[in-house]
This record gives structure tokens, C-alpha cells and sequence, in this order.
């Protein structure tokens, strides 16, 4: 399928201060439109960013068929932009669909649609370490029609966002906390897809953990609440006497792509690497022990964010990881190595645009 490209009049990047971007706030010239009608894609297009019209009875708004994913594109040099396995999270974004119900998106379409979008934005993607262009690629059910069955149309986009380095002011621990009335996600439910009622769900929670100190929320499994399984937009892992350990997947975690650099990584530094549950008990034991060494997140935002504290039922772990740890450290500087093209690429996950 060609994509045909409609340039926009106007670049804004002029406008952009590119030492003070905040997340998610900024578009850039161009986003990426292909609508479904009729059993089929249409054709995709790359035109000027902006707003996009639709009817209040737009099935996405009131049924919730809406899912996403988010990537980034790094520079690598003034002709080479880096993308980030992006097979794996077209896979997911397919997964996503299948689960509600939505068509998928040819592998070649979705990798067409990220070049041309590079290539028209290539400017964009701010040249700093640590800083990088985010990728959204979004898709939404844009029937209009208020009956509570499966849409016969969608809208698919990428949109992307100029975003600056995540540890500017240096790795600042997070504070998690368990939640006592609230979960994520339960097994058969949407949780393993990256759907936007996911998170619509889990504001709340979030919003009361931060009210009362915490930075995020550690969610547990559904039915016993006894079990660890993600945070707010990150994966987790625990460094227990030096063997990595990270909740199984299983239909209620994110599989998180980083989540599956970092399990990749390690196993081939030697480390060995347990996906299993892991009871707060545990955390805790292995914490008062001395065998909790490390506690990290990691997802695309922050790539390994170190987790300082974690709270559940008024007992308190502090972790003494003022900074980041070690293995957390190595882990950070191995995969932004990888993606900004410092470090040779071994795995294939790199995806080389050639722009400019
Ligand atoms: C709920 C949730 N878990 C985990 C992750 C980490 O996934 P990834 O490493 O693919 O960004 C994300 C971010 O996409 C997320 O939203």
C-alpha cells in the first residue's frame, strides 16, 4: 500500500524549545491517518497535525474500543534515526486489537507508516542524549452508532511527541504503594493488552496513592492480593541475592517490551533470571534479610527507573538505593546504548531509518 504524503505549510519547530520539552505536550509537523471501513484498511496518509472531527456518537467514546502503544525514536546521527524493536510492539499492538475486537495492521504498513513519519519529521527527534521523539501510535473505533456491539470502523494514527531526558536532575528513586481497595487487572480480563480503559481504571487508585506520598501504585493480583504484578506504566524486578526475579506474565501484566530487553540481557550477562510469583511477604523478608538488593521498574518512558520505597498495609520497606543500583545502572546504559547506536546492536532491535 503507497502512503501518500501531504506536507504541512507552516513547520512549527521554530517554536519549540528544545532544552525544556515536557512530555507528551508537543506534536510535531506530521501524524499518520488510516481509517478501516468496509472489512478493510484504506489508504494510510501522512498529513499536517491537527485536529480531527468526529460525532458524539463515535462508538469509541462510549464502548471504550480504543488501544495504543508507545515507542520512541532516537538519534543517531544527522542521517540515521533509531526505532526500538519495533516488531515487538507491532505484535503487541495486534495482540491489543485481537483482545477487543479490532483489526489488525499489516507489519509492513505499520513499519512504512513510522519511516514516512520519520522521514517527514527527522528534525524532530531532538538530538541530546536522553532525549528522543515518542511514538503513539493509537487506534479507536469510529463508528457512529450508539449500539454496545463491535465497531465496523476505526481510525488508526501515529502522532509523535518530542520528549526531553527522563534523568535530567539525575535517577530519583520512586515510592510505590500496594493498593487496599483497587485493582488492575484479573486474569481473562484486558490487562495484558494496552488498552486505554486499563489506565482510565487505574487514575484513581493513582491519584490516592500520590495524595498520600507515594509516587506510584504497586498493583497486586486480583484474587488474593497477595501477589506483585506491575506498576502504573512500568514492569518490575527484584534483584534477590543476585538472581533477577520478575512477575509472570499470564494474561494480567503488560508485557512490557523493555520488560523483555531486560530479561534478554541478563541472561546473557550470566545472571539468572526467574519469572514466577512474588509474594509482598517476600519482598519484605527479603528486605529485612539483606537478599533484596535492588528493586527497579522498567518501561519505555524511563527505560530502568529505581524504586527507593514500597508501601503495604502500614509496614514500609525502604530500600537503600538513594540512587540507582548497580545492576539497574549497567541495565540503563546497556539498552540506551543500544538504542541511540553506541553500543553495537547484537539482538537486531534496532531499526535503522535513513533520513535527511
Ligand atoms: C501498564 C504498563 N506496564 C508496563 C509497561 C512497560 O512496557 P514497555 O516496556 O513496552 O514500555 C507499560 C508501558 O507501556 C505499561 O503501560
Amino acid at each position: 500500500m503507497k502512503i501518500t504524503i501531504t506536507r504541512s505549510e507552516h513547520s512549527r519547530i521554530n517554536e519549540i524549545d528544545f532544552d525544556n520539552l515536557q512530555f507528551g505536550r508537543i506534536f510535531s509537523d506530521h501524524m499518520f491517518e488510516m481509517r478501516y471501513k468496509n472489512g478493510q484498511w484504506q489508504q494510510g496518509e501522512i498529513k499536517p497535525y491537527g485536529p480531527i472531527t468526529f460525532e458524539p456518537s463515535m462508538m469509541a467514546l462510549h464502548y471504550g474500543q480504543a488501544i495504543f502503544e508507545g515507542m520512541k525514536a532516537y538519534y543517531a546521527d544527522g542521517n540515521t534515526i533509531n526505532l526500538f524493536r519495533v516488531k515487538d510492539h507491532h505484535q503487541r499492538l495486534n495482540n491489543s486489537a485481537k483482545r477487543l475486537c479490532m483489526p489488525q495492521i499489516d507489519e509492513d504498513i505499520f513499519v512504512a507508516a513510522l519511516e514516512e513519519l520519520m522521514k517527514a519529521d527527522y528534525t524532530w527527534v531532538p538530538k541530546k542524549h536522553g532525549q528522543a521523539l515518542y511514538l503513539r501510535p493509537v487506534m479507536f473505533a469510529s463508528e457512529e452508532y450508539l449500539a454496545a456491539k463491535v465497531s465496523e470502523e476505526y481510525c488508526f494514527y501515529i502522532i509523535t511527541s518530542p520528549v526531553g531526558a527522563y534523568y535530567s536532575e539525575g535517577f530519583n528513586p520512586v515510592k510505590l504503594t500496594t493498593s487496599e481497595n483497587y485493582v488492575r487487572a484479573v486474569k481473562g480480563g484486558t490487562g495484558e493488552a494496552k488498552a486505554a480503559g486499563n489506565y482510565g481504571g487505574s487514575f484513581l487508585p493513582a491519584k490516592k496513592a500520590q495524595e498520600n506520598g507515594f509516587t506510584q501504585v504497586l498493583w497486586m493480583d486480583a484474587i488474593e492480593h497477595k501477589y506483585i504484578e506491575e506498576v502504573g506504566t512500568m514492569n518490575i524486578f527484584f534483584l534477590f541475592d543476585g538472581k533477577l526475579v520478575t512477575p509472570q506474565l499470564g494474561g494480567t501484566v503488560l508485557p512490557g517490551i523493555t520488560r523483555r530487553s531486560v530479561i534478554a540481557l541478563a541472561r546473557e550477562w550470566g545472571v539468572e533470571v526467574e519469572e514466577r510469583k512474588i509474594s509482598i511477604e517476600e519482598v519484605f523478608q527479603s528486605a529485612e534479610n539483606g537478599s533484596l538488593t535492588e528493586v527497579f521498574g522498567a518501561g519505555t518512558a524511563a527505560v530502568i527507573s529505581p524504586v527507593g520505597l514500597i508501601h503495604h498495609q502500614g509496614k514500609t520497606v525502604t530500600l537503600d538505593q538513594e540512587k540507582i543500583g548497580d545492576f539497574a545502572k549497567k541495565m540503563f546504559d546497556t539498552i540506551t546504548g543500544i538504542q541511540y547506536g553506541k553500543l553495537q546492536d547484537d539482538h537486531g532491535w534496532v531499526h535503522r531509518v535513513s533520513v535527511g
